[in-house]
């Protein structure tokens, strides 16, 4: 079976980039909206869809367009406003509002552009980087116009700009997703490198910073037109850690299928994926903040969060600590990360031992919210340290029989890249 799996592009984000609203902003580690429709289709009406691990709403959203009803969690302020702005209704009137308010808009930004280098920029690192001088500017003065004009736009209306924002940032940026994570496209490092640390000051290209705007434009007139379709089903994306599955407010109703992709245990960070957008929609202002925040995400590593992982320890045999037969592969498989893994060897074997011993608390309170007769799906990846393979899809598996689930089964979905002991798998089972 696993020689003949593809690499399946059609159940990755590529697939999800042209579909309305599912297309609004890409994260690489989302997974494909086809996938998730195939699950959704499958349910009764009237039926509960939970997503512990929201990401961009891909779940939410997809129950909803069903006719079902979704329900999400993340730790990130960032999706989770994201996923409620994809999942939110729109009145007809207030989309048409916000459309008539876009030219004025526009052209105050095209007004401010002159003297838009004294204007807020975000505290992101190495800013030219990003965006060569004109684009940023371009940004600095639409986001004050958007600023100025929020009061005054209709309900939905500031957020729906907001989201053409962001797609008119990424797509100004050097910043590139063909690779697993975000990187630098190879010019944009020349032009970042000059801008940024050899001082050389770039002017401001009019039409250059013209061009950004119509992006943004054209961005709100896509995204506005999307926000127009009707969705059959309704949706909510809450705050909340799937390690409780208490969310900060209101509570989530037992679901009939639970269905997710978890952070994989790849050191992929969120945060750092997702910093372009955090910093310029404000929910980062310092470096310090980045930290801070992944260290709520379970796998997150980045900043602080790096220290804190290291200093980490597994909670003592009166706690609740991860059960037999994961335990002590658990234990194996840190050793050999140990031990192989050089200097950054105890740090990576704190990391999957942490991993997994969230996991198992998450998966403990899935049970719990799941009704009898309900069913769970797992989209994750394995993957491997210093040669050491860490199986997760078989301890999803087992650790799902130890929480209380039935019927589990590992079925490969594709094939991840081109490293021949990647796979992607969906493990599922049921609440007897
Ligand atoms: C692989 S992504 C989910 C992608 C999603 N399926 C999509 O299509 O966009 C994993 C998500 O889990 C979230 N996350 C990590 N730790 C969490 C926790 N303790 N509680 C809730 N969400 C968490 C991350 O912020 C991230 O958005």
């Amino acid at each position: 079976m696993r020689s003949g799996t593809r690499q399946n592009a059609h159940l990755t984000y590529r697939a999800n980039t042209g579909a309305g609203r599912h297309g609004w902003l890409r994260l690489t580690p989302a997974y494909s909206v086809s996938l998730v429709r195939r699950y959704a289709a499958e349910m009764p009406p009237g039926s509960v869809v939970t997503d512990p691990f929201s990401g961009t709403g891909t779940t939410p959203l997809a129950a909803a367009e069903h006719g079902l009803t979704g329900q999400s969690l993340d730790v990130n302020p960032f999706l989770i406003w994201l996923g409620k702005m994809k999942t939110a209704a729109y009145e007809p009137e207030h989309l048409r509002e916000t459309r008539r308010a876009l030219a004025p808009l526009v052209h105050r930004a095209e007004e401010l552009l002159p003297g838009a280098g004294e204007l807020w920029e975000p505290e992101l690192h190495n800013i030219g980087r990003w965006w060569a001088r004109s684009a940023l500017d371009a940004l600095k003065a639409v986001r004050r116009a958007l600023d100025v004009a929020a009061g005054g736009l209709p309900p939905g209306g500031r957020d729906l700009l907001d989201v053409a924002f962001c797609r008119t940032l990424i797509a100004s940026s050097n910043a590139a997703f063909n690779h697993q994570s975000m990187s630098f496209k190879e010019d944009g490092e020349k032009d970042g490198a000059e801008g940024a640390g050899g001082g050389t000051v770039q002017a401001l290209d009019l039409d250059a910073a013209r061009e950004v705007l119509e992006t943004f434009r054209r961005e709100a007139g896509t995204t506005l037109a999307n926000a127009a379709d009707p969705l059959p089903g309704t949706a909510r994306v809450l705050h909340g850690d799937s390690r409780d599955m208490q969310p900060a407010a209101g509570r989530l109703t037992p679901c009939d299928l639970l269905l997710t992709s978890p952070p994989y245990v790849n050191r992929m960070s969120y945060i750092r994926e997702l910093r372009p957008y955090m910093y310029w929609m404000r929910h980062l202002r310092r470096a310090e903040d980045a930290g801070r925040l992944d260290w709520q995400a379970i796998g997150g590593t980045w900043g602080a969060a790096t220290s804190r992982v290291r200093a980490w320890r597994p909670p003592g045999p009166e706690a609740d600590g991860v059960p037999e037969p994961v335990a002590g592969e658990l234990a194996r498989t840190q050793a050999a990360i140990r031990r192989d893994g050089g200097r950054n060897g105890p740090l990576l074997a704190n990391y999957v031992g942490k991993y997994v011993h969230d996991m198992w608390g998450h998966f403990r309170a899935a049970y719990r919210n799941v009704r009898g007769g309900g069913r769970v799906v797992y989209v994750i990846g394995n993957s491997t340290f210093y040669g050491n393979q860490v199986p997760a899809q078989e301890w999803y598996a087992a650790l799902l029989r130890e929480a209380g689930f039935a019927g589990i089964e590992v079925e490969v979905i594709r094939k991840r890249n081109s490293n021949k002991a990647l796979f992607e798998y969906a493990v599922s089972g049921g609440r007897p």
